[in-house]
């Protein structure tokens, strides 16, 4: 039998009421629900070939052949699509991401998205986007929001099934960008999948996940109305519970370098003015400032001028994770 292969291209997303924190570490059930949207003009594009003749699984990231620890990772995700297709066939993987590597932006939602979609088509396997969603949660939680396209919500779940994402509204409903200020902190920060593990170590944790359905109800309804001030600032208190617990868990997780809190203020100041604005931050000293269409150029001109912003980059609301046609 001949190789089998399929190309698919997923966007990161931005979360808004952020993952932090696992009742299942294994299957990544989340601690809580979350929501976000998906990043347009940054995506990963990735080929997957399932063939006979290979001794073992092959991955490419940028180019370059991956390092050991990624590969095992996309292994093992790899095997439980296998299982599901009934097949032993390794499978060389090569993904390229048109966003800077190296800059600190969560590349793992946009790569095991694509994967997830590439590898079952390849193999035959016809899923809804809902079981779609669940095989990318079990490579990457966050990924599962990047397979639905526009706002997204993830229901937390308690077990496989019923720990999916689904979209709440297309990219069209709400004009927002997303002004990326990516700022160099020279050193690697630990891991997503690490600090998830570290969560409860915190003692701020449990209130944190106990005051959830507050959050998602709020960034929700604000979302679907298109309610900027709510948005801001619902936005911006989960952005930094989420940090109070990184900053409270054994060990202490750190992410913020004092140019992302220099920006921090510098938005609470210019949507005092009168400018649409919040920040946002994830696992990394990048901070993303969501604003409206009309004030993106504004926004983006004063981040770009911050000693110690190398880049900002612009994402507007993406589409979900999509087959290319070879
Ligand atoms: C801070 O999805 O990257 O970006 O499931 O271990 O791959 P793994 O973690 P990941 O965690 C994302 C954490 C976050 C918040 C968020 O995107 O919700």
């Amino acid at each position: 039998m001949s190789a089998l292969t399929a190309t698919a291209i997923a966007h990161p997303n931005i979360a808004f009421i952020k993952y932090w924190g696992n009742r299942d570490e294994n299957l990544r059930i989340p601690a809580n629900g979350s929501i976000s949207m998906n990043l347009d003009g940054l995506f990963t594009r990735t080929s997957v070939t399932f063939s006979p003749n290979l001794k073992t699984d092959l991955l490419f990231i940028n180019g370059k052949p991956a390092e050991q620890v990624a590969l095992r990772r996309v292994s093992r995700f790899l095997d439980h699509i296998r299982g599901l297709a009934k097949t032993d066939w390794y499978t060389e993987v090569v993904s390229e991401n048109n966003f800077p590597t190296g800059a600190g932006l969560a590349s793992s939602a946009a790569a095991f998205a694509a994967l997830s979609m590439a590898a079952t088509a390849a193999l035959g396997l016809k899923l809804t986007e809902q079981e779609l969603s669940r095989i990318a949660r079990l490579g990457s939680g966050s990924a599962c929001r990047s397979v639905p396209g526009g706002f997204v919500e993830w229901q937390a779940g308690t077990c496989h099934e019923d720990s999916f994402a689904f979209s709440i509204a297309p990219p069209a409903h709400w004009n927002l960008v997303d002004c990326i200020a990516i700022a160099s902190s020279g050193h690697k920060s630990t891991g997503s999948t690490e600090g998830h593990s570290l969560a409860f170590t915190s003692p701020l944790q449990l209130a944190r996940v106990a005051d959830t359905p507050r959050r998602l109800d709020k960034a929700r309804r604000a979302i679907l109305e298109r309610d900027f001030a709510t948005f801001a600032e619902i936005v911006e208190q989960d952005s930094t519970l989420m940090h109070a617990v990184m900053m409270t868990s054994t060990p202490p997780l750190f992410y913020w370098q004092p140019v992302s809190l220099e920006i921090m203020q510098k938005v609470s100041q210019w949507r005092a003015e009168g400018i649409p604005c919040c920040f946002t931050l994830d696992a990394g000293p990048n901070v993303h400032v969501i604003t409206l269409s009309s004030s993106a150029p504004e926004i983006t001109s004063r981040l770009s001028v911050i000693p110690g912003i190398q880049q900002v980059l612009q994402a507007t609301p993406g589409g979900p994770t999509q087959l290319i046609e070879q």
